[in-house]
């Protein structure tokens, strides 16, 4: 097991590191290192058009690197650190190399609030590249024994930061050309930001593209079948809400709690896909709060959105 200093010094010499946050495992790196974003691209299999999550201890750290308007003062002051990522035009491009966003002009930018995240990112003294410690296309790592599954192999130092609290990825919100605009549902509710800056804008407009919105992401092995009532025979199934114990079928949340749904999400999808099914069925699951993150990425692990 690795400790803080060990993540510093890995990071330090150009390693990788798998760092729990409060939403997902990341794979941390060097976000000012070519060669070691290089290694984090390669040990993924992640194309090399989508861009990284500089991840930084506060919002003094992300003014040196970014350029953020009031709008994205605001919504940094009221929800970090937390699931909440800015895209923002890029300040300085050194600090987050070409290749860590991709040659884009904008920056995404976050501050985690897991304690060895925020530890690492101090300790090291700047911005931490971490994209979800999957391999790409593959469901995020929501333990540090899934991250190591995953993409252990490539990293010099890991950190068991125990489960996920959150279990979904950061909201990705852009804030580019006075336009406010929903990248990527997440961790965060959209009415949450509402409260704070008012309505995003709908759709995805050609300065926020988000270009690691792939059609198939976040899939295990076995097929996914959305809005499914029960199992068809040889299925496993995700429930939500009461259901009867069965063999093969997981409860995301016994209560109907979406928070709870949230943090079993991935853990669950892989602990289904690992019975080897001849699909993974899926329990309907409102849209309202954390559910539009839930179904956004269930419909992607079912191949749905393009
Ligand atoms: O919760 C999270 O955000 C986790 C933890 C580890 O912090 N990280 C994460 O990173 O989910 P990743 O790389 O799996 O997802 C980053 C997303 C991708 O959809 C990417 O396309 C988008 O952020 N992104 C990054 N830079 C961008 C930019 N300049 N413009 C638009 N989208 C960007
Ligand atoms: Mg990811």
């Amino acid at each position: 097991m690795s400790t803080v200093e060990d993540a510093v010094r890995a990071l330090r010499t150009g390693g990788l590191v798998i760092l729990p946050t409060e939403t997902v495992y990341g794979l941390a790196a060097d976000a000012a290192d070519p060669d070691a974003i290089a290694r984090v691209y390669e040990a993924k299999g992640r194309p090399r058009f989508n861009p990284l999550i500089a991840h930084v201890s506060d919002l003094a750290m992300a003014d040196r690197i970014g350029v953020l308007d009031a709008r994205a003062h605001r919504l940094a002051e009221a929800f970090w650190p937390g699931p909440l990522t800015l895209v923002v035009p890029i300040r300085d491009p050194r600090a987050v190399c070409d290749l860590a966003r991709a040659g884009l002009e904008t920056v995404a930018i976050r501050a985690p609030a897991h304690p060895l995240a925020q530890a690492v990112i101090a300790g090291f003294g700047g911005p931490v590249c971490a994209p979800s410690a999957n391999r790409s296309g593959r469901p995020s790592p929501t333990t540090l024994a899934d991250a190591m599954e995953e993409t252990g192999a490539a990293a010099t130092a890991a950190l068991d930061g125990g489960p996920c609290a959150i279990g979904v990825e950061s909201t990705v919100v852009g804030l580019i050309d006075g336009d406010a605009r929903l990248l990527r549902p997440g961790g965060l509710e959209r009415a949450a930001i509402k409260a704070v800056i008012g309505p995003l804008s709908a759709g995805t407009a050609d300065a926020h593209r988000s270009p690691g919105r792939l059609a198939l992401h976040y899939a295990p092995n076995a097929p996914v079948r959305l809005n499914a009532e029960a199992p068809m025979a040889g299925e496993a199934y995700l429930a939500f809400g009461p259901t009867p114990d069965a063999p093969a079928v997981f409860d995301l949340s016994p209560t109907g709690d979406l928070r709870e749904a949230a943090a079993n999400l991935f853990a669950m999808l892989r602990a289904a896909d690992r019975l080897n099914p001849s699909a993974i069925a899926v329990a309907r699951i409102p849209d309202h709060g954390l559910g539009e993150a839930i179904n956004d990425r269930l419909r992607r692990a079912a191949g749905w959105v393009g």
